[in-house]
């Protein structure tokens, strides 16, 4: 049974994220290790679904409210992972009330599961980099499941120019972009004579060769120097400087430092972000919102929802691991119905799936 700040959910809709793909393959370098290093492990962090049990004791919930203490059975809610996904594809799974939200009624569980994380940290990355009104954007890996929120959020911010890089013209324009450069179409680092350079560079793919390509061009010709409040925001690095460990805390470190350094020193260079975001239950709730009043839409895999078959969660997690999905891979865990979901049972399971 959940307690303290648990919700036990009856799980409608899992999706994945990157982190889900690494630590099966254990390739785990860039993500936090699993809790004591335990298998078992059931995947998936980012999920929809039905509260089923909340903790008990309500006496105590009413004296000292808790984020728990919100949630009542039958409530419709979305939930993210606390820092690795963990126990989303099951029928069943226990999630943190405070990086849950409800989730609205024209919202399905499908779209719910698969904006949570994602579209989460895009929001924030907006916001870190303080898109302005008129701006100029470029979003690097703008067809995946962040960068799709992300232009997304930026127009929403009022950027007046939004250009994304990606393997499928066809879904960066759906997203709203003003310009889809498809790789090998051209290099999104040589603009054509005469175009401005851009305001803010979002990296949600291509790592430090971004920022190299970035300084290697003359100064102000792809993106605006630090004195014009040109940025670049690296998200991919997001996952990798999750620490395993005192040595991994000491390099990030010096890493961050000689950054602010190096920032404060060449102002003439673009100021560089490493991003890291934070999404809980609020932004979440700002998320599922936007998703209700048509601001943001989710991009979804058109090949699914999977199935929760072997062959259905093999083929979902073959997807999202060849890093070109067509958007979110989400696996539906229960049907949906009309405007909602089924799986709200009011009974709680005998015996519970592990949880995130
Ligand atoms: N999802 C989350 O909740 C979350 C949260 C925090 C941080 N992050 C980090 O943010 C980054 C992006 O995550 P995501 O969920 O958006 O991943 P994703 O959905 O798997 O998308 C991967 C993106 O990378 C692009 N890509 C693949 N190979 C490429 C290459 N060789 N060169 C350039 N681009 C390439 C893909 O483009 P096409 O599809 O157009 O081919 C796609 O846009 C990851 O590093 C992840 O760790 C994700």
């Amino acid at each position: 049974p959940p307690t303290g700040e648990q919700l036990l959910l009856r799980i409608a809709a899992v999706s994945l994220s990157p982190s889900d793909y690494r630590q099966l393959s254990g390739d785990t370098a860039g993500v936090k290790p699993l809790p004591g290093g335990a298998f078992p492990y059931t995947p998936g962090g980012d999920v929809a679904g039905t509260v089923v049990a909340v903790p008990a004791a309500p006496t105590a919930r009413a004296a000292h409210p808790t984020a728990a203490s919100v949630f009542a059975v039958g409530d419709r809610v979305v939930a993210t992972w606390a820092i690795a996904g963990s126990g989303g594809l099951a029928d069943y799974g226990l999630v943190d009330a405070r990086l849950t939200a409800a989730c609205p009624p024209s919202v399905s569980a499908v779209d719910g599961a698969a904006l949570a994380n994602s579209a989460g940290h895009a929001l924030l990355a907006v916001r870190a980099a303080t898109v302005a009104p008129g701006e100029r954007v470029l979003v690097l890996g703008g067809g995946g499941g962040v960068g799709t929120a992300l232009v997304q959020w930026a127009r929403a911010a009022g950027a007046g120019f939004i250009a994304a890089t990606g393997a499928d013209a066809g879904r960066l324009a759906a997203t709203g972009v003003d310009e889809a450069i498809p790789y090998g179409e051209r290099e999104w680092s040589t603009l054509p004579p005469g175009t401005p350079p851009y305001d803010v560079v979002f990296d949600c793919a291509v790592g430090d060769a971004a920022w190299a390509a970035v300084t290697a061009a003359p100064l102000g010709a792809v993106l605006k120097g630090a004195h014009d409040g040109g940025r670049c925001l690296a998200i991919h690095h997001a996952a990798r400087i999750v620490m395993h460990g005192w040595v991994d805390l000491v390099r990030w470190s010096v890493r961050a430092a000689a950054r602010v350094a190096v920032n404060r020193c060449r102002r003439a260079e673009p100021r560089y972000i490493d991003f890291i975001g934070r999404v809980d239950g609020g932004v979440l709730r700002e998320v599922l919102a936007a998703a209700a009043d048509g601001t943001l839409r989710a991009v979804i895999e058109p090949a699914g929802p999977f199935p929760q078959t072997t062959e259905g969660v093999r083929a979902a997690f073959n997807l999202h691991a060849s890093r070109h999905a067509r958007g979110k891979v989400v696996i539906r865990v229960a049907p949906e119905t009309g405007g909602g979901w089924q799986g709200g049972a009011t009974t709680q399971p005998s015996g519970p799936e592990r949880g995130g």
